[in-house]
């Protein structure tokens, strides 16, 4: 018999979305720590980012994965920026939608991207609320820091509903400064030397003759989002202490973006540091927080930066994440989009798994499940996790460092790519997984790879500290690996390398060390008992397949 409740129930699900609701899953709440400081008044002025719809999306995306598997004859034949443009261009029609509706509201003060996918408009505030409506802006402050972002969901009219993905500029707040951190040393550990350049290139077999030799256009970024700056007198200092052994630069080549002034933060110290020490000798670019307008999303907006830009270096590092389940998915999904739109041109964008572990999240007082974290959970970025050594008083062997972020998106579905290892990693270890329930193990599954992640030096304002650690160290010191490696490949001829996961899923452990020893960190309850993943040998879901033997990695990766 047919019951009319399932299509009740679809006609509710459908108003929701018809509606208008772009977001209607994005997280609203502005967590405590934003103090509310009034509304905005109505002629102030706020920066939208209208995210468009693109077109030729699954051309793209076979696109990436041909150019990027190396058993494909289209490996490494990468876009120019103009003709990803003429791919993924919004319609005719959807421009046209977008701007009529937009100048019907009187908004003519917008900047447009190469790629015409993004417009950013200046909008008075009592405008974006009658252009959005639901919107409310208000302003909140935290540290100093002062931000405005709207109380309740947005929605937009149903004529423009199908050609926008999402409205960027009124929920997401700025990272939460989860900082690079420092540990409390252990007491029987403090005559450890620490993680220093030497001690890295010893670890992954760099000689002194493994710098950039810079004859070609080679270059590596640095991105970070956290409102704090590296002081290039910090780097100096840290190349004249540790970068006595090794030819490197002692200065970052260009800045993007707004590099304040005040203290330097350890974070962005440490990326620029380390890139600079395995990636030496190759000229490095800092991206930092682009976009400080008080309504802007600082990653958001770099992310625009990227589809504006021609020229780019081929690696870009990455701290930057959040828990999934916060992001909407129009949001996520099209981040993903643009993920790709740089792979597709030969950028490596390489992002820290995080230092949670697999996370956790309390859905009720009895029932717990992992957290994802995202970009970290998109199949097309890289995603770098954690180790420390064996022995912490020598060069040894690495195990897991707990804290390395890993799991499984319950967004992403899981990319062909990686099908096969991480199955194989399912089965071997199934006696021993955490219960089904508390991940999906048809997701994304992260990290990919994985470097030192424990107790570095970092040089920060002025002073050298030790104790350093998080996927943040471990993230710029694989792509400072990978420049490495680029640069060969560019002397030769060849491409760089490009989105890296369809090969390094190949490569089956070539050129990796593996690591097998450790669990991270999971949900502190009964039933897992603050344990998540495991390492395993080959790929595992908590340093992925690895960390990098330099010589051994360059011989599998320069031969076409
Ligand atoms: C993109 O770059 C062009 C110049 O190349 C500039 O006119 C435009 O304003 C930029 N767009 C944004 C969003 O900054
Ligand atoms: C690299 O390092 C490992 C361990 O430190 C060592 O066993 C190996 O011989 C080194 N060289 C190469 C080319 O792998
Ligand atoms: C370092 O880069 C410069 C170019 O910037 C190049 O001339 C030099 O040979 C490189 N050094 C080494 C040791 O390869
Ligand atoms: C390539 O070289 C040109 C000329 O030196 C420079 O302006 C440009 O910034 C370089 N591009 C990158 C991505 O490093
Ligand atoms: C598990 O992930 C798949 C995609 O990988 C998704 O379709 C599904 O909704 C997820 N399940 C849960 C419970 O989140």
């Amino acid at each position: 018999m047919n019951t009319p409740f399932p299509f009740y129930i679809l006609l509710l699900f459908v108003s929701l979305v018809w509606s208008g609701y772009l977001e209607y899953d994005q997280d609203v709440l502005i967590p405590e720590e934003w103090i509310h400081a009034g509304r905005v008044g109505a002629s102030e002025e706020l920066e939208l980012t209208f995210a468009l719809k693109q077109q030729n999306l699954h051309l793209l995306e076979e696109t990436l994965n041909r150019v990027s598997d190396p058993d494909s004859p289209q490996y490494g034949k990468h876009l120019s920026l103009e003709e990803v443009a003429s791919l993924v261009r919004p319609s005719e029609l959807t421009q046209k939608v977008v701007h009529s509706w937009l100048q019907s509201h009187g908004i003519s003060q917008c900047l447009t991207v190469r790629t015409q996918d993004f417009l950013q408009c200046t909008v008075a505030a009592d405008v974006a609320e009658k252009l959005l409506p639901g919107s409310r802006f208000h302003r909140y402050v935290r540290d100093g820091q002062s931000i405005v972002r709207s109380s309740a969901p947005y929605s937009v009219h149903d004529d423009v509903h199908q050609h926008l993905d999402f409205v960027g500029g009124l929920h997401r707040l700025p990272p939460k400064g989860k900082d690079a951190r420092r540990k409390q040393p252990e007491s029987t550990a403090w005559v450890h030397l620490g993680v220093t350049p030497s001690v890295l290139r010893a670890r992954y077999n760099l000689t002194a003759a493994d710098v950039g030799s810079a004859q070609k256009n080679n270059s590596q970024a640095v991105a970070q989002f956290l409102e704090q700056y590296f002081h290039p007198a910090d780097l100096a200092e840290f190349m004249y202490i540790y970068g006595s052994s090794f030819k490197h630069l002692s200065q970052v080549d260009r800045v993007v973006g707004t590099q304040g002034g005040g203290k330097a933060g350890l974070e962005a110290s440490l990326d620029v540091e380390y890139i600079m020490s395995t990636g030496a000798n190759i000229s490095t670019w800092v991206f930092t927080n682009p976009g400080r307008h008080e309504s802007q999303e600082p990653f958001l907006q770099w992310m625009v930066l990227l589809s504006n830009m021609s020229a780019l270096p081929w690696v870009h590092t990455i701290s930057y994440g959040d828990d999934e389940d916060s992001l909407s998915a129009a949001y996520m999904m099209r981040i993903n989009t643009e993920f790709m739109k740089a792979g597709v041109r030969g950028i490596s964008l390489l992002f820290a798994s995080g230092d949670s572990g697999a996370g956790c999240r309390h859905l009720n007082p009895t029932q717990n499940v992992f957290r994802p974290s995202f970009p970290a959970s998109s199949p097309y970025v890289t995603t770098v996790g954690g180790t420390s050594f064996k022995n912490p008083f020598k060069v040894t062997y690495e195990v897991t460092d707990y804290i390395s972020g890993g799991g499984f998106s319950n967004v992403f579905k899981m990319p062909d790519y990686q099908v096969g290892s991480v199955q194989g990693y399912l089965k071997a270890a199934a006696a021993t997984l955490p219960p089904v329930s508390y991940f999906n193990a048809s997701g994304r599954a992260y990290p990919d790879m994985a470097a030192l992640s424990d107790n570095y030096w970092v040089v920060n304002n002025r002073i050298p500290i030790p104790w350093v650690s998080g996927t943040s160290a471990s993230t710029p010191v694989f792509g400072g690996i990978l420049s490495l490696i680029n640069d060969q490949r560019l002397l030769k001829g060849q491409p760089p390398l490009g989105f890296f996961n369809p090969r390094l899923y190949k490569l089956k452990q070539q050129g990796l060390f593996d690591v097998t020893e450790g669990c991270h960190l999971g949900c502190l309850d009964e039933q897992v008992q603050g344990k998540g993943f495991c390492a395993a040998p080959s790929w595992d879901p908590v340093t992925g397949w690895g960390t990098p033997n330099y010589p051994a990695l360059l011989a599998a990766l320069i031969t076409d």
